[in-house]
């Protein structure tokens, strides 16, 4: 399996630990589920699930496609734009729960989810490409 497929899985049950942990502290301190419940949602479906969708989908739908990967350079580049971003959308959403610095808070919630959105798009187009059959010429 390769490094960056291994560190898209890792990251995910990073994720899927501090999610479900979350969880667990808004049960344990309902006040909380204000400023966590983003956060827990967002590292749950964009942190363990799709993390998890990534890492497997670059490992295998290459290998049910009888291909290489389109691009294995936008491949570890959507890492790094997936994790920045997400970590960056959990920071900002509990500043914006604790009111701290609101306005700055704002920014930086909105440009984590451009890159978490850009990421997204990477990883469409990359995976699209890879498993788009080439045209054959005729006979
Ligand atoms: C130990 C595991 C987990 C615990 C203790 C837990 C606990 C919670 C709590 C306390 C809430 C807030 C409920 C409320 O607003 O009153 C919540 C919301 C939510 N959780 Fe979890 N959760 C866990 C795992 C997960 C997982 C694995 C996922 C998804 C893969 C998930 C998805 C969600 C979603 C989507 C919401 C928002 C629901 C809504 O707003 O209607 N949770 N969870
Ligand atoms: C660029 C990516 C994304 C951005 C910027 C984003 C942003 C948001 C925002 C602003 C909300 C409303 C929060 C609020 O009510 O205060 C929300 C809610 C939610 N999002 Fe996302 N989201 C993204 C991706 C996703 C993905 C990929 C999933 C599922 C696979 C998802 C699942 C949810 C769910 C279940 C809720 C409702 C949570 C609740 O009711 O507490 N989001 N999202």
């Amino acid at each position: 399996m390769e490094k960056i497929v291994v560190w898209y899985i890792r990251m995910s049950l990073v994720y899927f630990f501090v999610g479900a942990l979350l969880g667990l502290s808004m049960i344990a301190h309902p006040d909380s589920i204000f400023y966590y419940r983003n956060v827990h949602v967002h590292f749950n479906l964009l942190g363990w699930m799709s993390m998890m969708i990534y890492g497997v989908g670059y490992h295998v739908l290459p290998k049910f496609s009888g291909r290489l990967i389109y691009s294995p350079v936008l491949m570890k580049v959507q890492f790094w734009f997936a994790n920045l971003g997400l970590i960056g959308m959990a920071v900002g959403w509990t500043m914006i729960g604790r009111d701290i610095a609101a306005e700055g808070a704002r920014s930086l919630l909105l440009v984590s989810a451009v890159i978490v959105l850009a990421g997204i798009g990477m990883f469409a187009f990359n995976i699209g490409k890879t498993v788009t059959p080439v045209k054959r010429p005729a006979g």
